[in-house]
């Protein structure tokens, strides 16, 4: 009973389900950290102030440790699934005829665009969440100043170019993986499959244009 149980959850389709569940927590995950950071265009005291809430929460432990176990979830489960396909490279290419999948730019290169995220997250992690610590005070309240990091970081063309370049591959990677979430769940419809696939390049459109226009605005504040 347990045999075929574990069986059942190491399955192929198992592995798709969560790493469709786990692909779109994170494109949640997302739209929230874009959100957050559009407090940018505020100001430094309303950007400050709002990453100060956040680190001060004491669910922030928790919270960073679910979108951990999230990524690493849907990492793991890709690279595992990646290597899977290529050992079964007959059964794959059929795979590829019957559902479309492979057949598009995005469809195929979702392994490059992954492992371009995933250097991207690695570094990007190092340079701001562990990176140099300024500080600011606002109404006495001594915090991290992290609108001044950005703003420094990113006064480099080079850098604004590597971000730009990597939320290229986020679009690409997100507008074949949101509506293909949902195929991985179950969810196939003719009527509403298409529909999906738009929103899909919806969703990656506002994603790129939203987190390149970030390090543009920091450049050009810093240029002043
Ligand atoms: C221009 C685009 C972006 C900017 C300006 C930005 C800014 C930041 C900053 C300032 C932090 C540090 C927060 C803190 O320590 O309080 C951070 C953390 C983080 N960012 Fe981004 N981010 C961008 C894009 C992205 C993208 C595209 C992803 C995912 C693919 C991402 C994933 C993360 C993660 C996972 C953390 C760590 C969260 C935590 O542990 O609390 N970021 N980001």
């Amino acid at each position: 009973m347990l045999k075929r149980f574990l069986t059942v959850l190491t399955s192929s389709v198992m592995k798709k389900q969560a790493m469709g569940v786990s692909g779109l927590m994170l494109c949640g995950f997302l739209v929230t950290h874009l959100a957050g950071n559009c407090l940018i265009y505020v100001g430094p005291e309303a950007f400050n102030t709002y990453a100060h809430k956040l680190v001060t929460n004491p669910a922030i432990y928790l919270a960073e440790a679910v979108l951990a176990l999230i990524f690493l979830t849907h990492i793991g489960l890709a690279a595992k699934l990646t290597i899977e396909n290529k050992i079964a490279r007959p059964t794959n290419y059929y795979m590829r005829q019957a559902t479309g999948r492979g057949s598009t730019l995005a469809s195929s290169t979702m392994p490059i665009t992954g492992l371009i995220i995933l250097i991207f997250l690695i570094l990007h992690i190092i340079q701001f969440k562990f990176g140099p610590y300024y500080e600011a005070t606002y109404d006495g309240v001594v915090m991290r100043d992290l609108y001044r990091l950005l703003i420094e970081y990113f006064s480099s063309p080079i850098a604004v170019a590597w971000y730009i370049f990597c939320m290229l591959a986020l679009g690409l990677h997100v507008s074949h993986g949101f509506w293909s979430a949902f195929q991985s769940i179950g969810f196939n419809h003719p009527k509403y499959t298409p529909l999906l696939q738009l929103l899909s390049k919806l969703y990656a459109v506002a994603m790129t244009v939203g987190f390149s226009a970030l390090p543009i605005y920091c450049y050009l504040q810093g240029a002043k």
